[in-house]
């Protein structure tokens, strides 16, 4: 039997493996009791990312219960954020709060380059690195468009009406802004790398709410600068929405592309092994609110329709949400594993 991180790390090289590795977004959180409990301790998400120790115990919670092989270091995309001088809150009910946000060229004269601010991430890495030496471990950026969607908006807005307003009206001011992000992220992933993590993924959340040719412009070209300035580091890109967009995603030859459950799973398979680009996703996650029976017959319905391909990792298409039953991801995860996978 492999071991997971040999099993995560011959993965990701397209080496031979007994069976994909298995790992979930969002695979610590509010669905589990045990999270809740450690949040109460840190009081609130913040102190929680900012304490090592404590983010620590939360990447591991998952890897305790279910037989996962790779950790996701706990932290939020928006940290980065908060090192280049933007303040974030995480309000209950609301998600992310910036009072100040970015709309004017004035307001970018006062970013910080990232140096050492986020070095609690990399104390978490190592802890985590410490705790669990046979698994893999996955650190995380979001795109500089999703930062900036953020900065811009100071909350979670599905118009995105500031930015576009900035795209269409001050273009030069998103650019500084947007660039800014880029070197923060950049500089922040080696970082991740450098203190010990396998891969990174990079979160766009809000790049399928471009069209195509803005989508490239201002989303997947400073995507394409992470994947180079990564080289030869692994990094996955995920844009929630990808579908239309695809094809200029696979373009930017990243180790790996995540896919949410409104790509075609066949056609995108075909389209990444075409170009030795490693796949996962795309399972809904909403699907684990079905009987166990029926869990098990949409995984292996979509896993024999594809065959058995040892560069795709199966797993759900975005993050598990705080409603969603832990014995049910049990389910899931070891459902996969018992799947009759034939990978040589
Ligand atoms: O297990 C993991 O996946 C690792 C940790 C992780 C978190 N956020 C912790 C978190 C990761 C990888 C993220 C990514 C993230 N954060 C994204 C990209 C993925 C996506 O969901 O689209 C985005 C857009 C954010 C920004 C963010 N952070 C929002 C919009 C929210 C509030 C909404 C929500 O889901 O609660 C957060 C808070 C957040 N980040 C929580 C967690 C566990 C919930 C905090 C809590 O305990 O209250």
């Amino acid at each position: 039997m492999m071991q997971p991180r040999e099993r995560f790390l011959n993965f990701l090289q397209h080496k031979p493996v007994d069976r994909p590795p298995i790992w979930l977004m969002r695979q610590a959180g509010r669905y589990l009791p045990e999270y809740l409990a450690t949040r109460k301790k840190a009081s609130n998400f913040k102190n929680l990312c900012y304490d090592s120790s404590l983010a620590c115990e939360v990447a591991l919670q998952p890897l305790e219960r279910f037989d996962l092989d790779a950790s996701i270091v706990f932290a939020d995309i928006l940290n980065v954020l908060e090192a280049c001088g933007i303040d974030v809150s995480f309000e209950d009910n609301i998600g992310p709060v910036i009072k100040h946000p970015v709309r004017k060229k004035q307001d970018c004269q006062h970013l910080l380059p990232v140096t050492s601010q986020l070095g609690f991430v990399l104390d978490t890495v190592g802890l985590i690195r410490k705790h669990a030496p046979n698994r893999g471990m996955i650190g995380f950026v979001g795109s500089p468009w999703t930062l900036a969607c953020y900065a811009v908006e100071g909350k979670i807005s599905k118009e995105l009406i500031h930015i576009k307003k900035l795209l269409f009206q001050d273009p030069d001011t998103l650019e500084l802004l947007i660039n800014h992000l880029t070197e923060a992220t950049i500089t922040f992933a080696k970082q991740q790398i450098a203190a010990g993590c396998d891969c990174l993924v990079v979160f766009d959340s809000w790049g399928g709410n471009l069209n195509p040719e803005l989508f490239k412009t201002w989303s997947l070209a400073y995507q394409a600068k992470l994947v180079e300035a990564l080289k030869p580091h692994p990094v996955f890109l995920f844009t929630r929405g990808s579908t239309p967009h695809i094809e200029n995603i696979l373009s930017t030859n990243s180790a790996g592309v995540c896919i949410d459950w409104t790509c075609p799973l066949t056609k995108t398979l075909t389209q990444c092994q075409n170009k030795g680009i490693l796949l996962q996703g795309n399972f809904d996650p909403s699907m684990l609110m079905a009987s166990n029976q029926d869990i098990k017959n949409i995984i292996y319905h979509e896993l024999d329709a594809i065959g058995c391909h040892k560069d795709y990792l199966p797993s759900l298409g975005h993050g598990l949400m705080p409603h969603l039953d832990p014995n049910k991801v049990g389910f899931f995860v070891e459902a996969l594993k018992d799947y009759p996978w034939r990978l040589s």
